[in-house]
């Protein structure tokens, strides 16, 4: 009798582990994508792979059961305000079509457990950080800057992700003037960009061809004051982003300014 029970409840076990990967297969796969996507795939898809939903799931969320209940509240739900996707990307995959009535809620939270136990995969992780590390060296390599501290953050860049957050709580005035800060700030470093990228192949084509360095002092010296106008630029940028910002918003977006 014992024994039956022992290998009823191991096959129970095995049955639920299994479920959860058909039901997953069922409902989600046709748009979430299973495997480790390439790099090239990640721009294609019709949603976010498996691997960086659950990625940015156990990120924002600590704890399994709040992990769970978050994914099960998002998919009867779907919110762009409480995404844990970036703004921009909810903008540029569209919101999730809700479930609601589709999947019941005993098997989404079967597909919960089971994704939370399967992603990410260890291999997605390290090609996450790989290509993380590439745009920041990119970005460094490309940077009109003179600084290039983690203190002086691209505010630019992180309202964009954050732009549409309950958690930011933008109101429609103060994304009014974001705006035109953006606006103003991209337009000015943007034509300071150009002129600097043709500034340094000359100096570079310079030494190339064996060239006096007394040759291009005055790209150099062009160069630096180019730099120095796009970092008074990037300075005005977090001084009028944050004076548009309450010190609670301030936080949400620069924790580590603490
Ligand atoms: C019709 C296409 C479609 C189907 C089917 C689908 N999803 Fe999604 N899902 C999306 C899109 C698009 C996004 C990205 C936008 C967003 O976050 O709303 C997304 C985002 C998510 C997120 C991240 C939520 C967040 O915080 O941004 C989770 C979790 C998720 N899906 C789980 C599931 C699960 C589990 C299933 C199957 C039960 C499923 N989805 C089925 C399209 C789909």
């Amino acid at each position: 009798m014992k024994r039956t029970l022992l290998v009823l409840s191991v096959a129970a076990a095995v049955a639920f582990a299994g479920n959860g990967e058909a039901l997953v297969k069922k409902h989600c796969a046709g748009c979430h994508m299973l495997e480790k996507p390439e790099p090239s795939e990640m721009g294609t898809a019709k949603a976010p792979p498996f691997d960086a939903v659950i990625f940015h799931v156990k990120d924002a969320v600590s704890g399994e059961e709040a992990q769970k209940k978050f994914m099960v509240g998002y998919i009867l739900a779907p919110d762009a305000s409480k995404s844990v996707c970036e703004s921009n990307k909810v903008a540029q995959f569209g919101l999730m079509p809700s479930l609601k009535g589709k999947v019941g809620e005993a098997e989404l939270n079967e597909i919960a457990a089971y994704l939370l136990k399967v992603y990410p995969h260890p291999e997605f992780v390290s090609m996450l950080r790989e290509i993380l590390t590439n745009n920041r060296l990119a970005a460094l390599k490309a940077s009109p800057f003179l600084i290039n501290s983690d203190n002086l953050p691209h505010m630019t860049k992180m309202l964009i992700q954050n732009w549409d957050k309950a958690k930011l709580g933008l109101t429609d005035e103060q994304k009014e003037k974001l705006l035109k800060i953006r606006k103003e700030t991209m337009e000015g470093v943007g034509k300071i960009r150009r002129k600097l990228q043709m500034l340094e192949l000359d100096v570079a084509d310079a030494m190339i061809e064996r060239e006096d360095p007394k040759s291009v002092e005055k790209q150099l010296e062009e160069i630096a004051a180019l730099k120095l106008e796009a970092t008074k630029i990037h300075l005005k940028c977090i001084s009028d982003t944050t004076a548009v910002l309450s010190e609670e918003q301030v936080a949400v977006l620069l924790p580590f300014w603490e």
